[in-house]
C-alpha cells in the first residue's frame, strides 16, 4: 500500500485555522466572564437570559444533620438508589448502593413508563436492604427544573439525549410519588428535590464550610452557587424561605453568549435540541466526541487526514466517543500506538503517524476550549460572590470528563491562574465523585429541619 501524499503545509495551515478559531485567549475569557455576569443579573429578575439560574430552595448544610437518609439519583443513563446515615459533625456512614441502566426505550418512554421504572428500581433496592421504616427520600433529577419549593419543581426541558413524553411543564415530585403509589411502595416521604449540582455541593460543603459551587461536567454539565436570597429578585413571588442564602442552579449548559465555530454549528444542527444548550454542546462529555467526528470528516474531506476509504466510518454520527478523546490525548507512546489501536478499533486501518498526531492535536484542540470555558465561567461565579477573592472558595466537581480526562483540570486550573493571577490561590478545585445521591440525602435531611418554611411532607400510601 502506498502511503498517501500529504502536503505538509495544508495540514499545518489547517490545525492552525482550527487552533485559531477554537482558541479562549484571556480577553476572550474576560469577555465570557463579562458577559457571564450579566446573564447571571438578568436570570436572576425574571428578564430574559440564557442562564436560567434557578432558585433550588435550600441553603449549604451546617454539617450537623444526622440521620437515615435515602437518595434516588437519576444523572445521565444511571439511575442509582443509596442509603446514607449522617452522623453529624460532617461525617457519613457507608452508603448502601444500587445502580440500574436506563435503556434508550425508558429515555424516550411516556412519563409513568419513565417513573415507573423508578418505583420498580426504588422497591428492588429496599427490599434487598430491607428498609422498612418510613424513610425521607432526596431525589436528585439533573435536569432544568423550576422549582417553587424545596420539594416541588417543574421540568423545563429535557436535555442530554432524554425525551419522555409528558413530563414536560409537569410536576416531577407529583409524577413521581404517583409510580410509588402505583407501585404500591409506602411510607417513603419524597422530602427534597435536587438538581445534581446542588447535591454535590451539598455533599461538600457539610465537611467543607469553605464549598460554594458545585459544577459536574460528565455527560451534561452545570453550575450552582450560593447567592443572597435578597438578590434573586424573581424569588418574592415564591412564598416564604427562612435563610438569608439560597443555592442557586445556574444551568450554565444553556449559556449561549460564546464564538461558535461552523462545526458547532453541524452539531447543533444535527442535534436533538437545536439552540438550546449551546455551553453544554461546547464543553460536555456527550458531545465533545461528537465535535472532533465532525472536525476529522472536515479534515478527511479535504485530503488533510486518512485514506478516502475512512470517510465512511467519520461519517457516522456518534462513533468517536469523548471517552476515545481521552485515550488519544493520554497517549505519549512511541509511534501513538494506543490511537493507532483505538482507530483500527473503529475501523480506520493503515493510519500514518503524521494522522495520529494530527488526531492528537485535534482533540486536544477541542478539548482544551471546553476547559477554558468552563474554568472561565468557573471565575464568573466565584467573582459574582467574591469580587476581590477575600476569602477560600472550595469548588466540588463530578463527572467523568473532569476525573477522567488526562488533560481537563490540568487547563482548566491553568485558565483560572490566567484569569485570577494570584488570587487563584485561594480557590480549591476538589473532586467530589458520586457526591450527587450523598447530597440529595443531605438536603433531604435540611428540608426535615424546615429549611423551607411551609414545605409539606409528601407521604405516599398504598392505593
Ligand atoms: C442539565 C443540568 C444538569 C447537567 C449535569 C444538564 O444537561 O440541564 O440540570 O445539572 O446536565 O448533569
Amino acid at each position: 500500500m502506498t502511503e498517501k501524499k500529504i502536503p505538509k503545509d495544508g495540514l499545518r495551515t489547517a490545525m492552525d485555522d482550527l487552533k485559531r478559531v477554537f482558541r479562549v485567549s484571556v480577553p476572550e475569557a474576560n469577555r465570557i466572564i463579562y458577559d457571564f455576569h450579566r446573564e447571571m443579573v438578568r436570570g436572576l429578575s425574571c428578564k430574559k437570559s440564557s442562564l436560567r439560574m434557578l432558585p433550588a430552595y435550600v441553603d449549604r448544610p451546617t454539617g450537623g444533620e444526622k440521620g437515615k437518609f435515602i437518595a434516588l439519583d437519576l444523572g445521565g443513563t444511571n439511575l442509582r438508589a443509596l442509603e446514607f446515615e449522617l452522623k453529624g459533625f460532617g461525617r457519613s456512614g457507608k452508603p448502601k448502593i444500587m445502580k440500574f441502566t436506563l435503556s434508550k426505550e425508558e429515555m424516550d418512554a411516556d412519563s409513568s413508563r419513565f417513573f415507573d421504572f423508578i418505583a420498580k428500581s426504588l422497591k428492588l433496592f429496599l427490599k434487598k436492604e430491607k428498609i422498612r421504616d418510613a424513610s425521607a427520600l432526596g431525589f436528585t433529577f439533573s435536569f432544568p427544573v423550576r422549582q417553587s419549593g424545596i420539594k416541588t419543581g417543574i421540568l423545563v426541558c429535557w436535555t442530554k439525549g432524554f425525551n419522555v413524553k409528558g413530563v414536560i411543564g409537569r410536576d416531577v415530585v407529583g409524577l413521581l410519588t404517583k409510580a410509588l403509589i402505583r407501585n404500591r411502595i409506602r411510607g417513603i416521604d419524597i422530602t427534597a428535590l435536587v438538581n445534581d449540582t446542588v447535591g454535590t455541593l451539598a455533599a461538600k460543603a457539610y465537611s467543607d464550610r469553605n464549598c460554594d459551587v458545585g459544577i459536574i461536567l460528565g455527560t451534561g454539565t452545570n453550575a450552582c452557587y450560593i447567592e443572597p436570597v435578597n438578590n434573586i429578585i424573581k424569588i418574592k413571588s415564591y412564598g416564604r424561605y427562612s435563610s438569608s442564602n439560597m443555592v442557586v442552579n445556574v444551568e450554565w449548559g444553556n449559556f449561549n453568549k460564546l464564538k461558535r465555530t461552523v462545526f458547532d454549528d453541524i452539531l447543533d444542527k444535527d442535534s436533538a435540541n437545536p439552540a438550546e444548550q449551546i455551553l453544554e454542546k461546547m464543553v460536555s462529555g456527550m458531545y465533545l466526541g461528537e465535535l472532533a467526528r465532525i472536525v476529522l470528516l472536515h479534515f478527511n474531506e479535504r485530503g488533510l487526514l486518512f485514506s478516502p476509504t475512512s470517510r465512511k466510518i467519520l461519517s457516522k454520527k456518534g462513533i468517536f466517543k469523548t471517552d476515545h478523546m481521552s485515550g488519544i490525548e493520554g497517549d505519549s507512546l512511541y509511534g501513538l500506538k494506543t490511537i493507532d489501536r483505538l482507530l483500527n478499533s473503529l475501523g480506520i486501518i493503515g493510519s500514518t503517524l503524521s494522522d495520529r498526531t494530527a488526531v492528537k492535536n485535534i482533540c486536544s484542540i477541542i478539548s482544551e476550549r471546553a476547559s477554558r470555558i468552563t474554568a472561565a465561567c468557573t471565575a464568573a461565579i466565584i467573582t459574582r460572590m467574591d469580587p476581590d477573592l477575600s476569602r477560600m472558595h472550595t469548588i466540588a466537581i463530578d463527572g467523568t470528563l473532569y476525573e477522567k480526562h488526562p488533560n481537563f483540570s490540568k487547563n482548566m486550573r491553568q485558565c483560572l491562574i490566567e484569569l485570577l493571577k494570584g488570587r487563584a490561590s485561594r480557590v480549591r478545585i476538589s473532586l467530589a465523585k458520586d457526591a450527587s445521591g450523598k447530597g440529595a440525602a443531605i438536603i433531604a435531611a435540611v428540608a426535615m429541619k424546615g429549611a423551607w418554611r411551609g414545605a409539606k411532607i409528601c407521604k405516599t400510601t398504598e392505593s
